[in-house]
């Protein structure tokens, strides 16, 4: 059956938009023309940012109108694996198409055969193909797990294929672009490495359980993952969508010829990118962020815009349902001021029944406890949370600025899961 052409926004007119690969450390500019109905920004999501070129509509920069541009001009300091995408009414303008991947290339990168992007995202179209605008703004998708697709794609595909020799040593990159999904990404009984989370190389690269790759919107995974199938098979690339498993797209194995005969063994160490490890937490400050709101426990009223509203007002007139510390959206005075150079711990506290992807803008973050497991090590720039779990996670606040903290689920950005921090 013939489907229809879906429309779309795109960076260059793609999906995802061009795959942008910039070196450690060297100067970056890229110029952004406006040709969408709407303003828009781009934000340059887990880089380590100059303050000024972060993205943020109304917080960093005004939005860039219609047939205006804009030049975005960075350095990245570090190596890894990034993304793009608008910070204006963010919860449409992904949804539609606009985000694409930023690697960061090391110096001296690990030996493989292949480095891959791989896009994940989660669309949702109605019957005549199109884009599903009238749930853009529902209201059912704002207060619940977000505004869920009914179709996956991978680089901007159904099905993608990806060629492969027997023996060869791949670099996934994997991102994960949609608004609201949380996504478990397998490769049948390939055995995958996990070398660094959300562009971060971890501290010793791990298996991860049942050799799956969870991924919450706006995480990113590297992953080494060695081709140890025969000659002429075909492995299925497997995204666990709740109790849903959908084939994304596959391994494909060229028939005859083999890259090596034996596979490799050796564990390939990224180099640490030049974090600022240093965190004192004797001496840090203590930044408390409650979550509340949402289908089945919604708040009775909350603050938002500086005047407190019932709960009934905040929906109807203004599509509100979360807060954090019972204040709705994104609030004139920061969550905190913090000196530069001062250590910062954050107790992040779900009071809600829902899922929730916390986004740090400007600095990586690192768990130093968990109310229900052991706090992982890693450095991230977005952190899972399920209901009624506390995490404290903790960085040195090096980058001044204004930086945003929301729900990268975003719908729930929208609803008002949105708060930001000044370092000074
Ligand atoms: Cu990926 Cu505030 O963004
Ligand atoms: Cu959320």
């Amino acid at each position: 059956r013939q489907e229809p052409t879906t429309g779309i926004w795109g960076y260059g007119g793609t999906v995802p938009g061009p795959e942008l690969r910039l070196k450690q450390g060297a100067e970056f500019s890229a110029e952004l023309i406006n040709r969408l109905p709407q303003p828009t920004t781009i934000h340059w999501h887990g880089i380590r940012i100059v303050n000024n070129m972060d993205g943020v509509a109304g917080l960093t920069q005004p939005p860039v109108a219609p047939g205006d541009t804009f030049t975005y001009r960075f350095t990245p300091p570090d190596a890894g694996t990034y993304w793009y995408h608008p910070h204006y009414r963010s919860w449409e303008q992904l949804a539609r198409g606009l985000y694409g991947a930023l690697v960061i290339e090391e110096e001296a990168p690990p030996a493989v055969d292949q480095d891959l992007v791989m896009v994940f995202d989660d669309w949702r179209v109605g019957k005549d193909g199109q884009i599903d605008e009238a749930s853009l703004e529902s209201m059912r998708d704002i207060s619940h797990a977000g505004r869920l697709g009914n179709i996956l794609t991978l680089n901007g595909k159904f099905s993608a294929d990806f060629p492969v020799l027997a023996g060869q040593r791949l670099r996934l990159r994997l991102i994960n672009a949609a608004t609201a999904r949380i996504l478990r990404v397998s490769f049948e009984s390939h055995v995958p490495l996990v070398i660094a989370l959300d562009g971060q190389p971890v501290e010793r690269p791990f298996s991860p359980d049942r050799n799956s790759v969870l991924l919450t919107p706006a995480q990113r995974a590297d992953l080494i993952l060695d081709c140890t199938a025969e000659p002429g098979a075909a492995t299925d690339i497997a995204v666990d969508v709740g109790r849903e498993r959908l084939l994304a797209g596959r391994l494909v194995y060229d028939e005859k010829r083999r890259q090596r005969a034996n596979i490799l063994t050796d564990i390939p160490i990224l180099a640490p990118n030049p974090m600022p490890n240093d965190i004192d937490l004797d001496n840090a400050a203590a930044i408390d962020l409650v979550m509340t709101g949402g289908a089945r426990r919604p708040f009775d009223s909350a603050e938002f815009k500086g005047k407190e509203y019932g709960i009934r007002d905040l929906v109807r007139q203004h599509k509100k349902a979360w807060a954090f510390n019972g204040i709705v959206g994104l609030p004139d005075k920061p969550l905190a001021v913090i000196d530069r150079g001062r250590s910062v711990v954050v107790r992040m506290v779900n009071r809600t029944a829902w899922r929730h992807a916390m986004h740090f803008h400007g600095h990586h973050v690192r768990e130093i406890a968990h109310s229900a497991r052991e706090a992982s090590p890693h450095w991230r720039d977005t952190v899972f949370m399920e209901p009624d779990e506390t995490v404290m996670v903790a960085f040195k606040a090096h980058n001044p600025g204004r930086w945003m903290l929301h729900c990268h689920m975003l719908a729930h950005q929208r609803g008002g899961m949105a708060t930001w921090y000044e370092v000074g």
